[in-house]
C-alpha cells in the first residue's frame, strides 16, 4: 500500500466573518427575562449579542462568511478540496450541513462533513484540516464555525438566554514550507456532558453555570501552556491570545494564570455574545480588522465547552 505525503506544514490564507443583523442588547433582555444591564455586564460581561433572523440560517451565516474567508485567502471555489464545519446547533442531523454549505458555495464536490466538539468545534477543525494538508489528504481546506445557538436556547431561560448568541466565522487553511499551525491539544470529559446539555429534540439547552465556571478557570490554563510548549514557542511569545469567548470573566481569569499581560486580548464576547463554535474565528477577525492583532502575529488560540471538550493550538495570523 502506497501512502501520500503532503505539505511539510499548514497556515490560515484567509479569514471571514459574519454576524447577524439583529442586534440585541441587555436591556431588551431584561423586558422578557428578570435580569439586568448590570447584573449580565458584571457576572458575564456581555454588553450586546447577534440574534440571527429571517434568511440568516445557520447555511446562510456559514455560506456569508465563507464567501470572506475566501475572497481574504485571494482563492476561489474550485480551489477547495474539504470542507469541515464545526457546528453543535445544526437544525436537522440528517443531512449533514457541510455538504449543502460546499453546494451553496460553488464549491467543486469537496469532501465535507461536519463536526461537533461544541465550542472546541472552530480549534479541532482546525487541527483536522492542518493534518489532512500534511498527509496530503486535502491541499486547501475550508474550516468554519457556525451556530444558531438561539434555535436551542429557551428565552424564558435566564441562566442561558443572556449569554448564546449566533454567527459565523471561517478560515481557509493551505499547505506551507514554513508550519504556522502548530500541534494541537486536546481533550474531553464525557463524565461532566450533563453541564451543557440539550437532551433531546423537544427540549432546550441546559447549563451548570457555576460547574462550567470553575472547571474552565481551574483546568485549561495548564492546556494554554502545553499549547505553547508542544509549538516550541513560551508565553511570553505570544503576541494574541483569543479563547473562546464564553464569559469575560473567565478569558480575564485565564489571562491572568497564564500572565499574559503584554498579549492582546479577544474580548469580542462583549460585542457578540457566545457563538460557541464561531466565537474566536469571530473575535480574531475583528482583532485583525481593528489593528489589535497584525499579519504574522504568534496568536494562542483555546476552544472549550460542552461535552465537556477542549481544543488549542498555537498558530500565525493570516
Ligand atoms: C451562568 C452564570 C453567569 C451564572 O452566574 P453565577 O454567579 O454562577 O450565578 P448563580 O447561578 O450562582 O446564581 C446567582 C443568583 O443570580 C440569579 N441569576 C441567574 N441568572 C440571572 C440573570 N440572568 N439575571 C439575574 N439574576 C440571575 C440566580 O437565580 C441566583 O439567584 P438566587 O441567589 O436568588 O438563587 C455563571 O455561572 C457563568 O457565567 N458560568 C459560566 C457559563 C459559561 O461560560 N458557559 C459557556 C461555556 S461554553
Amino acid at each position: 500500500m502506497k501512502l501520500t505525503t503532503g505539505a511539510p506544514g499548514a497556515r490560515i490564507a484567509g479569514l471571514g466573518d459574519y454576524r447577524p443583523h439583529r442586534v440585541v442588547t441587555n436591556d431588551e433582555l431584561a423586558q422578557v427575562v428578570d435580569t439586568s444591564d448590570e447584573w449580565i455586564r458584571s457576572r458575564v460581561g456581555i454588553r450586546q449579542r447577534h440574534f440571527a433572523g429571517e434568511g440568516e440560517s445557520l447555511v446562510d451565516m456559514a455560506v456569508a462568511a465563507s464567501g470572506k474567508a475566501l475572497a481574504a485567502s485571494g482563492l476561489g471555489p474550485e480551489d477547495i478540496d474539504l470542507l469541515i464545519m464545526a457546528t453543535c446547533s445544526a437544525p436537522t442531523s440528517i443531512p449533514g450541513v457541510g455538504p449543502t454549505v460546499a453546494d451553496r458555495l460553488g464549491l467543486r464536490g469537496p469532501g465535507a462533513y461536519d463536526l461537533n466538539a461544541a465550542c472546541a468545534g472552530f480549534c479541532y477543525a482546525l487541527s483536522a484540516a492542518s493534518d489532512a494538508i500534511r498527509t496530503g489528504s486535502a491541499r486547501r481546506v475550508l474550516v468554519i464555525g457556525a451556530e444558531r445557538l438561539t434555535d436551542w436556547v429557551d428565552p424564558l431561560d435566564r441562566g442561558t438566554c443572556i449569554i448564546f448568541a449566533d454567527g459565523a466565522g471561517a478560515a481557509v487553511v493551505v499547505g506551507t514550507d514554513e508550519p504556522a499551525i502548530g500541534p494541537v491539544v486536546w481533550g474531553s470529559d464525557g463524565s461532566k456532558r450533563e453541564a451543557i446539555i440539550v437532551r433531546d429534540r423537544a427540549t432546550m439547552m441546559e447549563m451548570d453555570g457555576q460547574g462550567v465556571f470553575r472547571w474552565a478557570t481551574t483546568r485549561l490554563a495548564p492546556v494554554a501552556r502545553e499549547c505553547c510548549e508542544r509549538a516550541g514557542v513560551t508565553l511570553a511569545d505570544i503576541d494574541v491570545f483569543v479563547p473562546h469567548q464564553a464569559n469575560l470573566r473567565i478569558v480575564d481569569s485565564m489571562v491572568r494564570a497564564l500572565g499574559l499581560q503584554h498579549a492582546a486580548i479577544g474580548r469580542d464576547i462583549v460585542e457578540s455574545g457566545n457563538t460557541s463554535s464561531a466565537s474566536i474565528p469571530l473575535a480574531l477577525t475583528r482583532m485583525l480588522e481593528r489593528g489589535e492583532a497584525k499579519s504574522g502575529d504568534l496568536t494562542l488560540v483555546l476552544g472549550f465547552g460542552a461535552g465537556l471538550t477542549y481544543a488549542g493550538q498555537v498558530l500565525r495570523c493570516p
